[in-house]
């Protein structure tokens, strides 16, 4: 990999200890994806905060030497300077509002995860702690390289804004803050860009749910390749496309997508498909059997909790669910809680819509999630989902069922503790 001067001598350690194992990770990290070179990014998102099985092998909850062996694969405590581009720390463990109350964490998880979260504000890095940075103001323009982890967040800004990013890793991420560098290798360049698969779709993806479904049957068919998907009739709105996006990159590893007119770098089939790409068709049976597929560990109707706001849910998601739970109780022993990121919450409650949905004994939440920071109301044994990311990896994760259905099942779900039967797979028999 050719580095320039100025990089040569960052990786000397002309800049301090921290910039040379940062450009350490980055010239391997090149190394390993073929990179030519190391190029410039104009933001990067990364997760550094650290909880106790980081604690315990180290030996110390210091978050400097922990930012060092965790974050620059450094085994000396190194001195970190400021970020050199703007920054943000994706999903974190804790709810900063409700981390010791619904959460239920000890003051002393409470106490280190704030030390973290200053650690990094000394740094620089801003505090969203979302997985949807980009809904709060945190996004890159089309064409733009940055360095970005989080899988929703990737696929979504290399498809639907046409910024340009590889899927990063806690490490490569830290030490793309600290240098604005890159590798350029990957979805950088212009020839992994195009798509590789032909999905016609020949049925209609009328509402959020067929397009979690569409999406989830999407990841699990192509992989990591890139699809383009023709044949849709409807105009997908943000909402559908972060739940879409979402949902390909967990049932498999698709970082970009094209759909003409609507994602970014496409505005018809040609101009993105290479040549003798394999076509794939999506229609009624397909639709069927993605749902079914999301419901596969339900054995059941009754819900204990409902998980909504995955990824972390946009403003329109928020007024959605108060309109739906307004002047209602959710049943009892049963929790909703809804997450979306911590701005949009401090706007839903200046504008009242916290209070309606709290009002039902729902619960709005932040800066994390269940299944990142594997927390569950106590004694979930069945939870009910919007999502077709959460109802992937929940149930893998913390060992309880799931049920996939549209928010408006799920809130019935929380009013009446029972997830309505899977009637929407009928529609397509
Ligand atoms: Fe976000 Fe957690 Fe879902 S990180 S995308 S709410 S699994």
């Amino acid at each position: 990999m050719k580095l320039t001067e100025a990089q040569r001598a960052m990786a000397a350690g002309d800049e301090g200890a921290a910039i040379a194992a940062a450009m350490a990770v980055l010239i391997e990290y090149g190394q390993i994806m073929g990179a030519d070179s190391l190029i410039p990014i104009t933001s990067a998102a990364g997760a550094n905060i650290f909880g106790k099985r980081h604690f315990d092998p180290l030996g110390t909850d210091d978050p400097g030497r922990l930012f060092s062996e965790f974050s620059l694969n450094s085994d000396q405590a190194v001195d970190a300077p400021p970020v050199r581009v703007p920054s943000c720390q994706l999903i974190g463990p804790m709810d900063r509002i409700n981390g010791g109350t619904v959460q239920g964490l000890t003051a002393t998880q409470v106490g280190t995860t704030r030390n973290s979260q200053e650690y990094l504000e000394g740094l620089g890095v801003s505090l969203l702690s979302t997985c949807t940075p980009y809904q709060v103001g945190f996004l890159p323009e089309s064409g733009d390289h940055v360095a970005w982890m989080e899988s929703s967040a990737v696929i979504f800004i290399n498809s639907v804004i046409g910024a340009r990013t590889n899927t990063e890793g806690r490490e490569s991420a830290a030490a793309s803050m600290l240098t604005g560098l890159t590798p350029n290798a990957g979805l950088h360049l212009d020839e992994n860009r195009k798509a590789t698969v032909h999905v016609r779709v020949e049925t209609d993806i009328p509402d959020t749910f067929s397009w979690n479904a569409l999406g989830y049957w999407l990841g699990g068919v192509v992989g990591d390749r890139v699809p383009v998907l023709e044949g849709i009739r409807s105009t997908p709105d943000l909402v559908q496309l972060k739940q879409f996006g979402a949902a390909a990159a967990s049932s498999g590893d698709v970082e970009l997508y094209h759909i003409p007119g609507v994602t970014a770098e496409c505005q018809n089939v040609e101009q993105v498909l290479v040549p003798d790409a394999e076509v794939i068709v999506f229609g009624d049976a397909e639709m069927r059997q993605a749902i079914t597929k999301l419901n596969v560990t339900r054995t059941g109707d009754d819900i204990d909790f409902i998980m909504l706001g995955c990824p972390h849910a946009a403003y329109e998601q928020i007024e959605t669910v108060a309109e739906l739970l307004a002047g209602k109780r959710i049943a009892e022993n049963v929790a909703l809680w809804l997450f979306t990121p911590s701005l949009l919450r401090e706007k839903a409650r200046e504008s009242g819509l916290l209070e309606t949905i709290e009002a039902s004994g729902a619960k709005v939440m932040s800066d994390t999630c269940p299944a990142i920071a594997q927390f569950l109301p106590p004694g979930t044994r069945r939870f009910a989902t919007d999502s077709a990311k959460q109802a992937h990896y929940l149930p893998a994760i913390m060992r309880v069922e799931g049920a996939f259905g549209t928010t408006a099942d799920c809130v019935t779900a929380a009013i009446t503790g029972m997830m309505p039967s899977l009637s929407r797979t009928e529609e397509f028999a």
